[in-house]
C-alpha cells in the first residue's frame, strides 16, 4: 500500500504529468498515417525522461492510452499496443542504465497478456532505480481509477479491515493506482487543447496547468525546460491566501 512521500523541497515541480496530445495532427500535416505520429511521439518520451534529472523532476507521468482511446479504429488501437510493446523492448536497457524506475497505471484487465507480462517485467527490472520515476498510463481513466479504488475500499469495509467512519480524503488515495506517487505539481498538455480528458482527476486537484500549442512529436527537451522553468514563477496557495 502507499508509502508516504516527503514534502516538496525545491522551487521546481517535483512531479510533472504530461498529456501527450497532437500525434495524429502531426502525422496528418505530413500526409502520413496517424501511427507515424505516435511513433514520433514515442521517440520524444526518451528525450523528456532524460531531461528530468537536471530539472529536479523526480516523477514524470505520461498519458499513453486512455480508457476512451478504445473508440479509435481497430488498426490505430492495434498499432498503439504494438508500439507499447516495441517501446518496452527498445527502451528497457536504457531506462535501467539511466536509473529510471518505471511503473504503469491503468486497468490491465483489457490489455493483451503479452503486453501485461512485458509491463510487469519492466517494472521488476527497474524496481530499485531511483533517479527518475516514470509512470506510463495505459488504459487509464481518472474516473475508472476512482471506481476501481472505491471497489477495493468497499471490499475492505465489507471484510471488516476498514472502519467506514475512518474514511477521509487521506484514505481513497491509498487505493488509487498512483498510491506511491506524490500528486503532480504541474500538468502539461500539448497540441493547444485545454482540457484534462479524464487524466489524474483526483491527484490534480491543486496542480498547475500548462497548455502548450506545440504538437507532442515536436515537443523538445528545450521547450520542456522552459515550461518547467516558468513553473517557478507561479504562486501555489492551495486555497489559502498569499503570505
Ligand atoms: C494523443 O494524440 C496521443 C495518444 C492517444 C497516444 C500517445 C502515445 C504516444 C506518445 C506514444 C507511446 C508512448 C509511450 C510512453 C510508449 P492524438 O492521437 O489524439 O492526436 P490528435 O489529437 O492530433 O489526433
Amino acid at each position: 500500500m502507499a508509502q508516504p512521500q516527503p514534502e516538496q523541497t525545491g522551487d521546481g515541480p517535483r512531479h510533472v504529468a504530461i498529456i501527450m496530445d497532437g500525434n495524429g495532427r502531426w502525422a496528418t500535416q505530413r500526409g502520413r498515417p496517424r501511427l507515424f505520429g505516435h511513433q514520433a511521439g514515442a521517440r520524444r518520451v526518451r528525450e523528456i525522461v532524460e531531461a528530468c534529472p537536471d530539472l529536479g523532476v523526480d516523477y514524470l507521468t505520461v498519458f499513453a492510452f486512455s480508457t476512451e482511446n478504445w473508440k479509435r479504429t481497430q488498426s490505430e488501437v492495434a498499432g498503439l499496443m504494438n508500439l507499447f510493446r516495441r517501446y518496452i523492448t527498445r527502451e528497457a536497457k536504457a531506462l535501467k542504465a539511466n536509473d529510471v524506475c518505471v511503473r504503469f497505471i491503468g486497468d490491465r484487465v483489457r490489455l493483451d497478456a503479452k503486453l501485461v507480462a512485458m509491463m510487469d517485467e519492466l517494472e521488476a527490472l527497474t524496481l530499485d532505480c531511483r533517479t527518475v520515476n516514470l509512470t506510463i498510463a495505459i488504459n487509464y481513466g481518472g474516473r475508472d481509477e476512482v471506481a476501481r479504488a472505491t471497489k477495493r475500499l468497499a471490499r475492505d469495509v465489507a471484510s471488516g479491515r476498514l472502519d467506514p467512519e475512518s474514511v477521509d480524503e487521506e484514505t481513497l488515495p491509498k487505493y488509487l493506482d498512483t498510491c506511491v506517487l506524490p500528486d503532480p505539481d504541474l500538468v502539461i498538455r500539448t497540441s493547444g487543447e485545454a482540457r484534462i480528458s479524464n487524466f489524474l482527476l483526483w491527484q490534480s486537484a491543486y496542480s498547475e496547468y500548462e497548455f502548450i500549442d506545440t504538437l507532442w512529436p515536436d515537443f523538445t527537451a528545450a521547450e520542456f525546460r522552459s515550461v518547467v522553468g516558468s513553473y517557478g514563477t507561479r504562486e501555489r496557495r492551495f486555497g489559502a491566501v498569499s503570505a
